[in-house]
């Protein structure tokens, strides 16, 4: 059988795709796992610096299985703690999370890609919470992350409507950090991948956790744990070298210390 998920490593960078093609890549419980397990994986891996999780040039992820949970009881759903167990690892990752994100990302699709760092869209790609269709609700965050990233207004239409937004509304709406045309997403977004990973891990984190924090506190909070997280960077070896690297106008060679 063919894996769910398959990971690669190219150079500094790890690669994760969903690849469930006969049900649109459609999240179930087997797939989420190969994404955790990977994720760990390359978390623990000190030569890995940017993680990019990605599907096909036709779906990122057409949502959670529809198939798998229609029979689902409130009791089973509650008790099992469904969509959370197992569900949210992307959310705990501390390296950085890029979703390159082509073709459907519907649903969960689209509430697992919110749950990256930032998404790199291809010019086919379409976001949508359609679930109320199905007579229920986002549950894996997409009522929340998506009026964050979005507006109130946009994150009302689409979770009540159900209709979807193209890659140019969504750069211009804010989901999305870049559009490119599609046979171009993946190797962009290794590109900036790349280029993540060349820098100092430590202070990729904590730029990571810096950012996260402003969506999370109060902006005194978040500006006093910027500032303690920024005095932190005075006790690495990365920032001596950066600094003397660009003092004496040659590259910096960063040890992740
Ligand atoms: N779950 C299970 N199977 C799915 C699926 C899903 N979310 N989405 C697509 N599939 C399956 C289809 O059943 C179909 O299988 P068969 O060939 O065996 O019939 C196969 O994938 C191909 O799908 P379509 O024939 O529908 O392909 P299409 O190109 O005509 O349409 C689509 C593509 C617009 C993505 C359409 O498949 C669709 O609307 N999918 C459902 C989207 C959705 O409602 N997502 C939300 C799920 S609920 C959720 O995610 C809850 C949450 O918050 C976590």
């Amino acid at each position: 059988m063919t894996a769910l998920v398959l990971n690669e490593t190219i150079n500094k960078v790890g690669l994760i795709r969903i690849n469930r093609p006969e049900a649109m890549n459609a999240l179930n419980a087997d797939v989420m796992a190969g994404i955790s397990a990977a994720i760990d994986a390359f978390e623990a891996d000190e030569n890995i610096g940017c993680i990019v999780i990605t599907g096909s040039d036709k779906v990122f992820a057409a949502g959670a299985d529809i198939g798998a949970m229609k029979d689902y009881d409130y009791m089973h759903a509650y008790k099992t703690d469904y969509i959370t167990r197992g569900w949210e690892r992307i959310k705990t990752a501390r390296k950085p999370v890029i979703a390159a994100v082509a073709g459907y990302a519907l649903g969960g699709g689209c509430e697992v890609a919110m749950m990256c760092d930032m998404i790199f869209a291809a010019d086919n790609a379409k976001f949508g919470q359609p679930e109320i269709r199905l007579g229920t609700m986002p549950g894996l965050g997409g009522s929340q992350r998506l009026p964050r990233a979005v507006s109130k207004a946009k994150a009302m239409d689409m979770c009540l409507t159900a209709r979807m937004m193209d890659a140019a509304e969504a750069e211009k709406a804010g989901l999305v950090a870049r559009v490119y045309p599609v046979d171009q997403l993946l190797d962009e977004t290794l590109k900036a991948a790349a280029t993540i990973a060349s820098f100092s891990l430590p202070v990729v984190m904590m730029v990571k956790e810096s950012v996260n924090r402003a969506w999370e506190s109060s902006l005194n909070e978040s500006l006093l744990f910027e500032r303690r997280l920024f005095h932190s960077t005075f006790a690495l070896e990365d920032q001596k070298e950066g600094m003397a690297a660009f003092v004496e106008k040659r590259k910096a060679v960063f040890k992740n210390r």
